[in-house]
């Protein structure tokens, strides 16, 4: 053994080396903070983002359709047709690309005769999964549609196969549709509409391994062939059709169904719901939580990746040139339901958390842009990972609603390839990357980075470098932040969350230097 290698020797270099460590960054010759570089080739576009990975879900759920939206004409909260101007105004700034309708588990037993013709002749229903409440079917076809123009969105109508037949779905698509003689349209102009609406998306199920039919994925498969074949095309509307998926890691389940069926489908479902403590019964709060929570939440919410990429390589066995979508078509967190809620509302709060959890999973969403072309958070208003909060004639947004405001930047640009070097998130042994992003190209030429640092409580500064451009000026720039890693919005303090001016930068030549603060997410623009 050589001098150099003696035990005692190496011991003595490891605490010189320590001291001298805890010495320099004393006089600031080694960054305290962790360092964090990504680079951006510009000049190389990959896909388009489409902007239909920002869709959203509005189920009848607790209050999320019948309070949070609807609170029907004769109402004293100001509305239009019904449907209240403070949410619409406030969601219409979103410029959501598409909303679901009507269900989630709801959709499988909903019968859309149920709710055309004047709204006190329409039938008393129970809606056995969410509460075992009343269903009066005061939003039907006409109103969601009627929803869907006050928003400048698109509708994506999710089909009863569950307790449904092909026939009541074919006869849907009609009467929505077609724009010529029949009695189907004809009925359409006697309940108010005369021209046929445009309604491309279509779910033909949902969730049918569970909520949806408890069935066998080749059981779907001969179902879902079915039930395509008699959904058409009418008056140059084309169906975009959507399969129920798997949630989660059934991979055998996507296997079966797009072998069987890929030819008859656009698109095959995929849904995952991050749950904090990974367990369905007790999922852990949504509110007056501390970091370990926090990190929980952000560490399942990242699990999304995996889930997409795997999903994605069974598909690309029968479909290598990616025509068939993923769509992501609900996803966000899912915590324990406030307290004295009904528990079958899915009442939630909405944390800074769960706005980073919206970030990052924008960032894969984004990243995996090739395959994923439709997405929609759950829920839209009062529900689950909602944006909007409504109390009587009271709203708030919710953290996650700014997300969805600075993200808006990436709908239909072009994913700019990006390389991550980033430093860890640890906490009690487990790491999580401390950053995420997502950078784009719009069609003006304006580049656009958001950049999350899920960090609980140290800053990070972030070295860009911007390839092929000469974007040499900011163009936008706003943070969101929080005092706290539960930091929530409330009727009483509605904006502790909420925007600001984000100042923390430097660029030089082609090289952004960015200090985000802990918790936090920003956008900028560049050009
Ligand atoms: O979003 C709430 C429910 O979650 C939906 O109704 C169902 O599809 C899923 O299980």
């Amino acid at each position: 053994m050589s001098f150099f290698n003696h035990p005692r020797i190496i011991t003595m270099r490891m605490v010189l080396l320590s001291l001298s460590l805890f010495l320099f960054s004393f006089s600031g010759m080694i960054p305290l903070k962790a360092q964090n570089t990504m680079t951006i080739n510009a000049d190389q576009p990959q896909n388009k983002i489409s902007r239909h990975i920002y869709g959203q879900f509005s189920e009848h759920l607790g209050t999320g359709m019948y309070g949070g939206l609807w609170v029907g004409e004769d109402s004293d909260i100001p509305n239009t047709d019904g449907f209240r101007d403070d949410v619409v105004e406030a969601l219409k700034a979103l410029e959501i690309p598409n909303l679901r309708w009507p269900g989630g588990c709801f959709a499988d037993e909903y019968h859309w005769r149920d709710g055309i013709g004047p709204r006190e002749d329409r039938p008393t229903r129970i809606n056995t999964h969410w509460g075992m409440v009343e269903e009066h079917n005061e939003v039907g076809t006409h109103e969601f549609m009627r929803l869907t123009e006050l928003l400048d969105t698109e509708p994506y109508i999710s089909a009863n196969v569950g307790s449904g037949t092909p026939e009541e779905m074919a006869h849907w698509v009609e009467y929505m549709t077609y724009d010529g003689n029949s009695t189907l349209a004809n009925l359409r102009r006697e309940n108010g509409q005369e021209k046929a609406w445009d309604v491309k998306f279509w779910g033909i199920g949902n969730e049918s391994w569970g909520c949806g039919g408890n069935m066998e994925a080749g059981y779907y498969a001969d179902l879902y062939r079915r039930y395509a074949t008699f959904a058409k095309d009418y008056s140059g509307n084309e169906l975009y059709k959507i399969a129920s998926g798997f949630s989660d890691d059934n991979y055998g389940w996507t296997e079966t169904v797009v072998e069987q069926a890929g030819w008859m489908m656009d698109a095959i479902s995929l849904h995952y719901y991050t749950i904090p403590t990974g367990n369905w019964e007790q999922k852990g709060p949504s509110k007056d939580f501390g970091e370990g929570m926090y990190f929980a939440g952000l560490k399942q919410g990242l699990a999304m990746d995996e889930y997409v990429s795997r999903h994605s390589t069974i598909m690309d066995k029968y479909d290598p040139e990616k025509r068939i979508s993923l769509a992501v078509d609900e996803w966000g967190i899912w915590t324990d339901p406030l307290p004295d809620t009904n528990p079958g509302f899915l009442q939630q709060q909405n944390s800074v958390r769960d706005a980073l959890i919206a970030s990052t999973t924008l960032d894969i969403l984004n990243k995996h842009s090739d395959r994923v072309r439709l997405a929609n958070i759950a829920q839209t208003v009062n529900v689950l990972q909602a944006m909007i909060l409504t109390d009587g004639n009271r709203m708030l947004k919710t953290p996650t609603y700014h997300v969805f405001d600075f993200y808006r930047v990436h709908h239909d640009a072009m994913l700019l390839p990006l390389h991550l070097d980033a430093a860890n998130y640890t906490y009690e042994g487990e790491h999580i990357p401390a950053i995420s992003a997502t950078a784009s190209r719009d069609e003006a030429g304006t580049i656009h980075l958001t950049v999350t640092n899920l960090h609980a409580t140290d800053p990070q500064e972030v070295t860009v470098n911007i390839l092929g451009s000469d974007a040499d000026e900011i163009s936008e720039s706003r943070i969101l932040s929080a005092d706290a890693v539960d930091a929530v919005n409330t009727f009483d303090n509605p904006d502790r969350v909420a925007p600001q001016s984000f100042e923390d930068y430097t660029l030089n030549d082609d090289e952004l230097t960015l200090r985000l603060p802990s918790k936090s997410v920003i956008v900028i623009g560049v050009e």
